[in-house]
């Protein structure tokens, strides 16, 4: 199960409720085998989604290690998901205002995107923002470890790092959003410096076989979308790296390889920009897949993105994958599993864009409310 934001925890404490144990631990008795639980933030953030969770201090890894340990009495595993948004943030977010920091990114260059429900118009995602100065990006790197350490005393069994998004390692690695010249920006290996000094960060934290880290190389949103040339470049070293310090599994999304127009209320894809555009059919899994999956690697690869039950299986029967990670089905199907196993349809969302992030009057609704058919 792919790691969701739901926007239903606490604020603004940002801990999560005795609802969150009933979500996680439904999807885990019914057989998911790995659930990635919502990204969660590593510091103050100027977030569209005032109700994620935060993992900042003990209280927090309190509130959910009871989480945890009912998706592990039924034989569950879930790992954590630190997050931070980089330049896809609004300093004019309530969290922001109270704390005062900073919009940190590699660069100050505002993503041309972004709509904040808190914000009157649509004034995107702010140009006041903060290029990092070394003193910062280890700092953050601090922060990364010290959010992961914090899970570990809450029970997770593993770590995913979401490197896509338009979020802060994709502010990193996009030529878009990183103009530096030092030793984070510039050539392929400076940009993904970051991303690989927070995985060996978390490495002191988990075993490096527990970490896994999430790529979208054509991804589109919140204005990140880089050249073919680029990512090509960029995504193989990168995985090539990765691979080769052994970590747990890098998961492949497709996003950003569709047509061109948004497909559902989730994605916001648009036409990639002028000469950004991708060879016809391009799908990063022939590309990146075999830098994964070869004979002898530790790494196992998992794939996400609008894969549908038959097409996962005949992937992990061809050899092509270890793994595949579905998200919204998980949404309206909590025996999405049990379904799969006696061949019964998946259920479709049937209630709208809404149910993800609300406004809703409970926290169960659209959330815990989903039938189950098994
Ligand atoms: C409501 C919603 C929230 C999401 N939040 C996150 C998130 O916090 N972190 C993340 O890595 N991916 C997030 N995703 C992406 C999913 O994990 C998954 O990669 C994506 O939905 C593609 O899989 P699918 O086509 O099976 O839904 C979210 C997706 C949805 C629909």
């Amino acid at each position: 199960m792919g790691s969701m934001t739901r926007n239903r925890n606490t604020y603004p404490s940002n801990t999560p409720t005795p609802s969150a144990t009933q979500y996680y631990t439904s999807r885990a008795r019914d057989g998911a085998g790995l659930i990635v639980a919502e990204g969660t933030f590593i510091c103050p953030t100027g977030s569209e989604w005032l109700h994620c969770p935060m993992m900042t201090s003990p209280l927090h890894a309190q509130a959910w290690a009871p989480i945890v340990s009912s998706v592990h009495s039924v034989g569950g595993t879930i790992y954590f998901q630190p997050w931070h948004e980089g330049r896809a943030q609004n300093d004019l977010a309530p969290a922001l205002k109270e704390t005062g920091y900073p919009v940190l990114a590699p660069s100050a260059v505002p993503a041309k995107a972004g709509k904040y429900r808190f914000l009157a118009g649509s004034p995107g995602h702010t140009a006041n923002i903060t290029a990092m100065s070394s003193a910062q990006i280890l700092e953050t790197v601090g922060q990364y470890r010290d959010s992961c350490s914090l899970a570990r005393d809450a029970g997770f069994d593993g770590v995913e790092i979401i490197a896509q998004g338009g979020y802060l390692v994709h502010n990193f690695l996009s030529t878009r959003s990183n103009i530096r010249t030092d030793a984070y920006g510039g050539s392929v290996a400076n940009r993904c410096a970051f991303l690989l000094e927070v995985v060996e960060a978390i490495a002191t934290v988990y075993p490096v076989s527990h970490i896994g880290v999430k790529i979208a190389p054509c991804d589109n949103v919140a204005d990140i979308a880089c050249s073919y040339a680029e990512l090509s470049e960029t995504y193989a070293y990168l995985v090539r790296e990765l691979v080769r310090r052994k970590i747990g599994f890098v998961n492949l999304s497709r996003r950003g390889c569709e047509s061109g127009e948004a497909n559902d209320d989730f994605s916001d894809a648009t036409r990639r920009p002028e000469g950004m555009e991708l060879p016809r059919g391009y799908d990063p899994l022939e590309e990146f897949g075999p830098l994964v999956k070869f004979e002898g690697s530790e790494t196992k690869l998992m794939v996400n993105y609008g894969y549908t039950v038959e097409e996962a299986e005949a992937l992990v029967q061809r050899g092509r994958v270890d793994l595949v990670s579905f998200g919204r089905p998980f949404i309206c199907n909590p025996d999405l599993v049990e379904r799969v196993r006696n061949r019964i349809p998946l259920a479709s969302n049937d209630r709208g864009g809404s149910v993800n992030y609300g406004p809703y009057k409970s926290v169960d609704e659209n959330y815990n409310d989903w039938p189950m058919a098994t």
